[in-house]
C-alpha cells in the first residue's frame, strides 16, 4: 500500500519536473526568437547556449578575450550570446558605446556584479563602489570618494609617489650588481601595493623587506578565486576545487580584517588627538562623517571599498607597467625616444614634481598605448532596460550589454594596423578616438583612480628610465594570461643595468 503511494508520489514529482522543464525550454524558446535576429555565432546547443566554447576557449591556452574579438570580426558591431534564458550582446558601435556608457540610466547588470558580493559565501566587494547597481547605493559613496581622488587633493601625494618608487629602484640596483634579472611584474607589484597602502591607508607594507606578506597573498588569492567562481559557477562540486576554495575564503576573512582594523586605528588616533596623515582615508572619514555614516551598513560598505581599492587598484596599475616595460623592451626606438624625453624633464634631479609630470608628453602616449593593446581591465557591462536600434538592428530590451575595451581597441576598423605598438596614435595632432577607446570604462561609472594610477605609472616609469637600462631575458613569451585582469604570462623577465 506504502509502496504504491510512494509510486504515485514519484510520478506526480517526476511529471512536476517534467513540466516545469519544458515550460523553462518554452520560455528559452520565446527568448530565442526575440533576439534570434542579433547576429551571433552559433549556439553549441539549445540550453547551454554558447557557454560549451567559452568554457573550452578559457581552458585552454587562449583567452576569452581573444574569441570576443573573433566573434567581433566575423559578426559584426553588436553579436548575441546566449547562455540558458540569458541573452548578452556584444558592442563595439561608438554610437551605441557613447549613448549608453555616458548616460547615468544605463546601470550596471546586477546579474553579473552580484556575483562579486561574496566570494563562496564570504562577503568580498559587496555594495563598493565597482559592485553598486543600485544607482542611489552608488552615488552616494561615490560622493564620499570623489574628493579624494581629485588632481589637487593627488598633488599633494606625490612625495610618496616619489618616496614608494625609490623602493624599487633601491631593489634593481641591488639586481643590477648582483646581475639577476628581474621579474618586473613581481616588483612593479610591490610598488603598487605599498604606494596604495601608503597614500590612501597611511600603512607601510615595505614588501621588498618582507617576502610572503600574507596581505599580498590573500589579494592574489582573491583574484584567482574570483576568477574560479566567475567562470565557473558549478567549482564548487568538484573536489579538486575544495582547497583553493578554502584558501580564498580565508584570504576574503583576511582582508576584511585588515580593512577593519586600520580603518579602527584611524578613527581610535583621531579620537585620542594624534597627529594622522592627510591621506585618503582621512579624507574618507572626514567625508562620511559629514554625511552621518556611522551604522553597520555603512561601516560594511566602507569595508567594501577597502576591498575594492586593493582588488580594482592595484594589480591594474602593475599589469599596465609590466605591460609598458614589455613593449618598451620589445621596441628599441620608442624606448630611445621615451628616456630621451625623461632625461630632458628630469636630468639627474632624484624627485620628480607634480609639474614634471606634466612634461612626460611622449611617455603618456606609450602609457595609453600600453592601455589600448592591453587594457587591464578589459571591459564593463551595462543592463539596458529598454528597445533600442543600434547599427540599423532592433534591440528588444531586457538585455546584457558587454562593451569589451580590448575588442573595441583591437579592432582594425578603430585602430588602424591594431596589433602594432604605436605611441603616435596619441599624439595630440592625431585625430582622437571616437568612443572606442575606453581602458577606464567610460561615463559615470569611470575609473575613480584613472589619475591616481597614471600619476604613479609616470613616477615609476620614469625613474626606471632614468636610472637603469633595461632588455628583455630572450625567449620568454609576450603572451596574455586573464586573471579577471590582463597580466603578462612571462611576468616580463629583464636583465638590468644602472646608469
Ligand atoms: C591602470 C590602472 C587602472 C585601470 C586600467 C582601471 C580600470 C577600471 C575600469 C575599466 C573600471 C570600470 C569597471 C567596471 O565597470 O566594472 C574601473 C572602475 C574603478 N576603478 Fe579603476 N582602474 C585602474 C586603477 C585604479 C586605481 C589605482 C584605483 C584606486 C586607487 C581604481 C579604483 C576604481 C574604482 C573605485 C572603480 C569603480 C568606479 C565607480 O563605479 O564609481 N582603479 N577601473
Amino acid at each position: 500500500m506504502i509502496s504504491e503511494w510512494l509510486l504515485y508520489m514519484l510520478f506526480y514529482l517526476l511529471s512536476a519536473v517534467f513540466v516545469v522543464f519544458l515550460a523553462y525550454c518554452l520560455y528559452i524558446h520565446q527568448v530565442h526568437l526575440k533576439y534570434d535576429h542579433i547576429p551571433g555565432p552559433p549556439r553549441d546547443n539549445f540550453l547551454l547556449g554558447h557557454i560549451p566554447t567559452i568554457n573550452r576557449v578559457t581552458k585552454s591556452e587562449r583567452h576569452m578575450n581573444d574569441l570576443l574579438l573573433i566573434w567581433a570580426e566575423k559578426y559584426g558591431p553588436v553579436y548575441r550570446l546566449n547562455s540558458f534564458h540569458y541573452v548578452i550582446i556584444n558592442v563595439h558601435c561608438p554610437e551605441a558605446t557613447k549613448t549608453i556608457m555616458m548616460s547615468p540610466k544605463y546601470l550596471k547588470d546586477p546579474f553579473i556584479y552580484k556575483r562579486l558580493f561574496g566570494l563562496f559565501g564570504k562577503r568580498f566587494l559587496g555594495y563598493g563602489l565597482v559592485t553598486a547597481t543600485d544607482h542611489d547605493i552608488w552615488y552616494r559613496q561615490r560622493r564620499i570618494m570623489d574628493p579624494a581622488f581629485s588632481s589637487s587633493y593627488l598633488r599633494g601625494l606625490i612625495s610618496t609617489f616619489n618616496e614608494m618608487s625609490e623602493r624599487l629602484m633601491d631593489k634593481l640596483e641591488e639586481m643590477a650588481i648582483n646581475k639577476t634579472p628581474a621579474v618586473m611584474h613581481d616588483l612593479v607589484n610591490c610598488v603598487t601595493l605599498d604606494i596604495i597602502c601608503k597614500v590612501a591607508f597611511g600603512v607601510d607594507l615595505n614588501l621588498f623587506k618582507q617576502t610572503d606578506n600574507p596581505f599580498q597573498q590573500a589579494i592574489e588569492q582573491c583574484l584567482q578565486g574570483m576568477v574560479l567562481d566567475l567562470r565557473d559557477p558549478f567549482c564548487k562540486f568538484f573536489p579538486k576545487n575544495w582547497k583553493a576554495i578554502q584558501e580564498t575564503k580565508g584570504a576574503t576573512v583576511l582582508l576584511r580584517k585588515t580593512g577593519e582594523q586600520w580603518i579602527q586605528n584611524r578613527k581610535t588616533a583621531v579620537e585620542i588627538g594624534e597627529d594622522v596623515p592627510n591621506d585618503i582615508l582621512t579624507q574618507i572619514l572626514k567625508t562620511a562623517k559629514e554625511e552621518k555614516v556611522n551604522n553597520t551598513k555603512d561601516h560594511e560598505q566602507m569595508l567594501d571599498n577597502f576591498v575594492t581599492f586593493f582588488i580594482a587598484g592595484q594589480e591594474t596599475t602593475a599589469n599596465q607597467l609590466s605591460f609598458a616595460i614589455m613593449e618598451l623592451g620589445r621596441h628599441p626606438e620608442i624606448y630611445k625616444r621615451a628616456k630621451a624625453e625623461v632625461d630632458e624633464v628630469l636630468g639627474t634631479k632624484r624627485d620628480i614634481s607634480y609639474e614634471d609630470l606634466g612634461k612626460f608628453t611622449y611617455l603618456s602616449q606609450v602609457l595609453k598605448e600600453t592601455l589600448r593593446l592591453y587594457p587591464t581591465a578589459p571591459g564593463t557591462n551595462r543592463w539596458l532596460h529598454e528597445d533600442m536600434v543600434i547599427n540599423g538592428i532592433k534591440i528588444p530590451g531586457g538585455i546584457s550589454v558587454i562593451f569589451s575595451s580590448y575588442v573595441a581597441q583591437r579592432l582594425e576598423k578603430h585602430f588602424k594596423d591594431p596589433l602594432k605598438f604605436d605611441p603616435e596614435r596619441f599624439n595630440v595632432n592625431a585625430p582622437k578616438p571616437y568612443y572606442c577607446y575606453y581602458p577606464f570604462s567610460l561615463g559615470p561609472r569611470s575609473c575613480l583612480g584613472q589619475v591616481f594610477s597614471q600619476m604613479e605609472a609616470k613616477v615609476v616609469l620614469a625613474k626606471l628610465l632614468q636610472r637603469f637600462e633595461f632588455s628583455l631575458v630572450p625567449g620568454q613569451s609576450f603572451e596574455i594570461k586573464d586573471i579577471g585582469t590582463l597580466r603578462p604570462k612571462s611576468g616580463v623577465i629583464c636583465n638590468i643595468k644602472q646608469l
